[in-house]
């Protein structure tokens, strides 16, 4: 039994509808600037070993992994089939809805790294989900959670609305905590886009991530 934290309200969403309709026409576009998917697929390089089993939660057409990097493996889960389909990093995927059934359909400690991008700031059941992933990671297994300021606001609970960057880390960590994760590192930084002739150009989406281990 996962240890809740949040108040009923505020998982509450604008758009109440079902989360599977929203996501049914393919979205094959980057929900995330080129500044941030840069830092993301650098940390990647960095953080996770090249034997790793790893899922990609609430993942799209792509997973934002090292190009030059073989995995051991990249499982992938969403809520658009074909998106999934066209995602070349992925050997096997399913859909769920996880806002429905949190319940994943993976074995106990079979997964190195989980990965969640733009993602967490949809659930509305997150103690569960931090439980549940707990349960399939392997013991020391990581999970990396990243995110910017930006959403399909109308499908983010109020939580996630009613937060600052600061506070949406912290949430995220105390809903790790809680579930037993260990202490949750933060990854704050400004992106930069690149300008002409490789000069620094405008600012990018800022970077967010909360890493923490089983
Ligand atoms: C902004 S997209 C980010 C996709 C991907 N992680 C990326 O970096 O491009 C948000 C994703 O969250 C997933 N999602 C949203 N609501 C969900 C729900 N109720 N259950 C499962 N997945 C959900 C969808 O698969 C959607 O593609």
């Amino acid at each position: 039994m996962a240890n809740r934290i949040l108040f009923d309200h505020q998982r509450r969403k604008a758009d109440n509808s079902d989360d599977a309709s929203f996501y049914s026409q393919p979205r094959i576009v980057h929900h995330l600037d080129s500044a941030f998917r840069r830092k993301l697929t650098s940390l990647y390089k960095d953080r996770i070993p090249k034997n790793s089993i790893i899922l990609d939660l609430m993942s799209s057409w792509t997973s934002h992994l090292p190009e030059d990097i073989l995995y051991k493996k990249v499982i992938g889960h969403g809520l658009n089939l074909e998106e999934l389909k066209q995602n070349k990093r992925l050997d096997s995927f399913w859909v769920q809805d996880l806002n429905r059934n949190q319940k994943l359909p993976l074995e106990d400690s079979s997964i190195d790294t989980c990965l969640m991008v733009a993602a967490w700031q949809y659930l509305q059941e997150p103690e569960n989900i931090a439980e549940e992933i707990k349960r399939v990671m392997k013991p020391n297994g990581q999970i990396i959670i990243s995110f910017s300021n930006r959403a399909f606001w109308q499908k983010s609970p109020e939580i996630w609305i009613n937060s600052n960057d600061m506070e949406r880390l912290n949430y995220i960590a105390a809903i790790l905590i809680a579930q037993g994760w260990k202490s949750p590192e933060n990854i704050i930084e400004k992106t930069s886009q690149k300008g002409i002739l490789g000069l620094i150009g405008k600012e990018g989406d800022p970077f967010f991530s909360v890493i923490s281990r089983k």
